[in-house]
């Protein structure tokens, strides 16, 4: 959060002012901090005011790590997890028998965790710097994760509503892209090592998700657009790696993956 803000701020003070990126979080050193983007949000919505900033060099120091708390280091590994399934299939092989290991924090494992994924979302980001296309693809769990920040008031932590995202995504992948069945549970269960939810929390109406969802930017007349791979590993080929869904589809899929009675309290969360 404060990457984006002083990063928003350096784009539109005296119309930009050099900036350097020090992140602090996990997710902020392999996402938020790479690539450029900056936004806050507003009561309207997510990231409804922002630029597009590159930093002038990032510095991300594992040492930093040792005082965030353990529920911020899990979300930064959904992100870790992201850049596996959209573009490095050996990342996630990698860290498929390592997650234990990660949440441990061994600096020497945490290193290569940080160094891959970054290196996935700054080649992303490289070839499509103001998302005309390719760059979509860092969308995956996304539109769902949008959704479920919203829907919940921001009580959802991001790592975790990227998290329930991606596997909402998945599932829509199968249908629409033939992504892979067993492959789909494996991204379940490497969640789930990492101590991320796989499913949608009780108490928030599907309805109002696939609501929030048609809000997003990418959505128009019943359908909008999502980035699912084809395999781990693959998204589709060519300039747009979105497809369109149905808001029926999409209901279908958050029916079938939530959880529990329909409205115990947030809190929990
Ligand atoms: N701009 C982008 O491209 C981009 C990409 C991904 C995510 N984001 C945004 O990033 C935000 C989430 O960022 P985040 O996960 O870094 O959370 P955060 O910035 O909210 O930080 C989480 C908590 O950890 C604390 N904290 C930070 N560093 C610490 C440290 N070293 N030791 C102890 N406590 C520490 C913070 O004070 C805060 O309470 C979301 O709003 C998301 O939308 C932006
Ligand atoms: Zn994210």
């Amino acid at each position: 959060v404060t990457g984006d803000l002083a990063g928003f701020l350096a784009a539109s003070w005296h119309r930009g002012v050099p900036l350097v990126q020090v992140p602090t979080t996990l997710l902020a050193m392999v996402d938020a901090a790479i690539g450029g983007k900056t936004a806050v949000n507003l009561r309207g919505g997510k990231n409804l005011v922002g630029a597009v900033h590159q930093p002038l060099a990032v510095y991300a120091d594992t040492a930093a790590l040792d005082t965030l708390p353990q529920a911020r280091l899990r979300d930064g590994f959904a992100e870790v997890v992201k850049a596996g399934v959209i573009a490095d299939a050996g990342l996630f092989r990698w860290l498929e028998p390592r997650a234990a290991r990660l949440l441990e924090r061994r600096p020497r494992l945490l290193t290569e965790a940080i160094d891959r994924s970054v290196q996935v979302k700054a080649s992303v980001v490289r070839r499509d710097e103001r998302e005309a296309g390719r760059r979509a693809m860092l969308n995956f769990g996304h539109t769902v994760a949008h959704a479920l920040e919203a829907a919940s008031g921001y009580r959802v932590s991001h790592g975790r509503a990227v998290a329930i995202g991606m596997v909402v995504e998945a599932h829509l992948a199968v249908a629409a892209t033939g992504f892979p069945v067993a492959e789909l549970e494996r991204l379940e269960r490497l969640l789930a090592a990492f101590g991320l939810p796989t499913r949608v929390p009780p108490g928030l109406a599907p309805e109002r998700l696939a609501r929030a969802a048609r809000r997003d930017k990418k959505a128009r007349r019943g359908r909008t657009r999502y980035a699912l791979p084809l395999r781990l590993g693959r998204m589709p080929a060519g300039s747009d790696p979105t497809r369109e869904i149905s808001d029926t589809d999409l209901l279908e899929a958050l029916r079938g993956l939530q959880t529990g009675p329909r409205r115990p309290k947030l809190t929990s969360l």
